[in-house]
């Protein structure tokens, strides 16, 4: 669509800018081909992978900040808000990281000044920019009893590398809204064992701000009530909330189907069903929740094309491929 068919289309975030901010991941190339859109519908901004460690940081001493400055830039001259994401996490961070010398693991020394480093200069560049970060990213373990899942971070500086983590962040940046961030946050184990962590820290005086539910969610589930009863624990902590990541994927987790080329009728309307009751909620919960952040801006590019069926297209947004808008958007701007 042009930018001029986009003005005659009422704005997402303008609709909803009584309640919370309207966010969308954007990558270098979205914040090209999604401009028009996200200018008209967002108003707030998150790098998908631009600032995660691998891509930031790839060797010790090499910074590599392009892409996720001029998602920054792109944010600053739109006028947007920017969320930062991520600073601790299992996942894409470089194995240099982890390693000591001679071919031994790093010490916990070694590893927390690393960190430490890490979130300094990462922070420190966009203060003033980036007013939320995700510190850090799925530190629960999803089933059994275990509650802290296996990493190197845990591994090797034990369970309090989370607590500095946070400490690293607020020090760097203490006017920074500081998130713990994690998925299947709804699931009842899940749920619980983020809320005792979120807990144990508050009772260490460790300066945390708020939750960030992913929302990678689906048309079968998670259901409104499983959503609310976690909305409602997490708000009890007295932490503001934020949908960090949201995406309704058309196709159930385990739905290994891959004969569509587009979705069904039927998708969509339940979609826009889903959509319509999700965003009731979230309006319900206005008071705790800050900002809804979905996990891309349109159909024509999401990460689920290929997770977790490999070049399987997905549709799960409130705008399609051509960035029109889609049943489920005209459904939650009634
Ligand atoms: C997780 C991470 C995101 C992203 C998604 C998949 O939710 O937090 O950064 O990698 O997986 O795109």
């Amino acid at each position: 669509m042009t930018k001029e068919s986009q003005i005659g289309i009422a704005s997402l975030y303008q609709k909803f800018e009584h309640y919370f901010d309207m966010g969308a991941a954007v990558n270098t190339r979205t914040i090209v081909t999604q401009a028009d859109l996200i200018e008209r519908h967002y108003n707030s901004v998150t790098a998908e992978n631009e600032m995660k460690f691998a891509e930031i940081h790839p060797d010790l001493d090499r910074y590599t900040f392009g892409a996720a400055d001029a998602i920054v830039d792109f944010a600053t001259n739109q006028g947007k808000r920017v969320r930062g994401h991520t600073l601790v996490w299992h996942n894409q961070t470089p194995d240099w990281v982890f390693e000591g010398a001679n071919g031994l693991p790093a010490t916990r020394d070694q590893l927390l000044i690393r960190m430490q480093q890490h979130i300094e200069t990462v922070v420190k560049r966009y203060r003033g920019q980036i007013y939320a970060w995700d510190v850090v990213n799925e530190a629960i373990e999803d089933t059994t009893d275990i509650t802290l899942r296996k990493s190197k971070w845990l591994d090797i500086i034990g369970e309090d590398y989370i607590a500095k983590a946070f400490h690293f962040a607020h020090q760097a940046d203490p006017n920074a809204l500081l998130f713990y961030n994690d998925y299947n946050e709804t699931n009842p184990v899940k749920r619980d064992k983020i809320a005792a962590l979120v807990s144990s820290l508050q009772d260490q005086g460790v300066p945390i701000h708020g939750i960030g539910m992913q929302g990678h969610w689906n048309l079968q589930g998670p259901s409104i009530e499983e959503i609310r009863t976690a909305i409602e624990l997490y708000a009890s902590l007295g932490v503001q909330l934020q949908i960090t990541e949201l995406d309704l994927s058309v196709f159930e987790f385990t739905d290994r189907r891959t004969d569509l080329t587009e979705p069904t009728s039927e998708m969509l309307e339940l979609q826009a069903q889903r959509y319509e009751q999700i965003f009731e909620l979230f309006r319900e919960y206005r008071n705790s929740i800050t900002a809804v952040t979905f996990w891309g801006a349109a159909d024509d590019y999401t990460w689920l094309d290929d997770f977790p069926v490999k070049g399987r297209k997905n549709w799960p947004f409130l705008f399609d491929g051509h960035h029109a808008p889609k049943k489920a958007f005209h459904r939650i701007m009634k």
